[in-house]
């Protein structure tokens, strides 16, 4: 999945401009401001316009995972290997032949005595990235197999890739919000933008989706939209710049 196709909301950008940086008039003897952090700047003062951005966006989980449990107690031990191992055969060959790669499924069995008979249970898990895979198989399962498997409902979740993804891509449109304001509050004055002097990342938060449940609707009655918006991960970020500021005379002669 894109990105760029997720966010829900517009990014939101507020300004923050220190007017008497502008201009730049008369602050010749002035010492070097101090920044925020506490260091000093390099640039010589007064030609400089600090700005505040900001940024949210948001990406849905981009895997699923599905448990399927299943049974048989017979009294005689293969009979009841044969018959799980009959299932087992159904679920791999179902999913295989919608396009789920081996590797992905996770087959565990646990062979019990219990009482006078033998007891063996499976669990299959399987991990997809295509949620519409995902249903099929699921669907094909409970119709083929009925009340003889239990399929769990999907846990949705995240690769560390795509909250990576997400962390690095917020910060990036956070920045670009803040320079776009930077370079039109220049524009207001006739001048134009500069080198960036600082670039800091101030803030930067991460939360999941919430929805509108009723406290008394347990997470089992969840619809998988549902799931799959209470698995999405939100992430804002705040960005606090400096930029040079260029008269547009200097920069016509730095063309030529
Ligand atoms: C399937 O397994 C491979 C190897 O572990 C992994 O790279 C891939 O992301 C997995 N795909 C899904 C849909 O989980
Ligand atoms: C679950 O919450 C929805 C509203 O979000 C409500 O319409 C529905 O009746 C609730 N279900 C239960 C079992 O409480």
């Amino acid at each position: 999945m894109s990105l760029s196709a997720l966010p829900l909301f517009p990014a939101r950008v507020f300004a923050e401009l220190l007017a008497p940086q502008l201009g730049g008039l008369g602050r010749e003897n002035e010492p070097v401001p101090r920044l925020p952090g506490g260091r000093s700047t390099p640039v010589p003062p007064g030609r400089e316009v600090h700005v505040s951005g900001s940024a949210e966006l948001c990406v849905a989980p981009d895997r699923a995972r599905v448990s399927i449990r299943l049974g048989s107690r017979k009294g005689v031990a293969g009979e009841a290997r044969i018959s799980v191992s009959r299932r087992l055969e159904y679920i791999a060959q179902s999913a295989r032949q919608r396009g789920v790669q081996e590797e992905n499924v996770t087959v565990t069995k646990d062979f019990n005595r219990v009482e006078n008979a033998y007891q063996m249970e499976a669990e299959v898990c399987i991990t997809f990235s295509d949620f519409g895979k995902m249903q099929n198989v699921c669907n094909l399962l409970v119709e083929k197999l009925g009340s003889s498997v239990i399929v769990s409902p999907p846990h949705f979740y995240h690769t560390a890739e795509a909250v990576d993804t997400l962390r690095r891509q917020v910060c990036l449109a956070a920045v670009g919000n803040t320079r776009r304001k930077a370079q039109e509050v220049c524009r207001l004055f006739g001048q134009s933008l500069g080198k960036p002097v600082l670039i800091r990342e101030e803030e930067m938060k991460e939360w999941e989706g919430q929805i509108d449940s009723h406290p008394s609707n347990s997470s089992d009655t969840l619809t998988v939209q549902q799931r799959i918006q209470s698995a999405t991960i939100y992430a804002s970020s705040k960005v606090f710049a400096i930029f040079e500021i260029k008269g547009r005379e200097k920069r016509k002669n730095k063309l030529i």
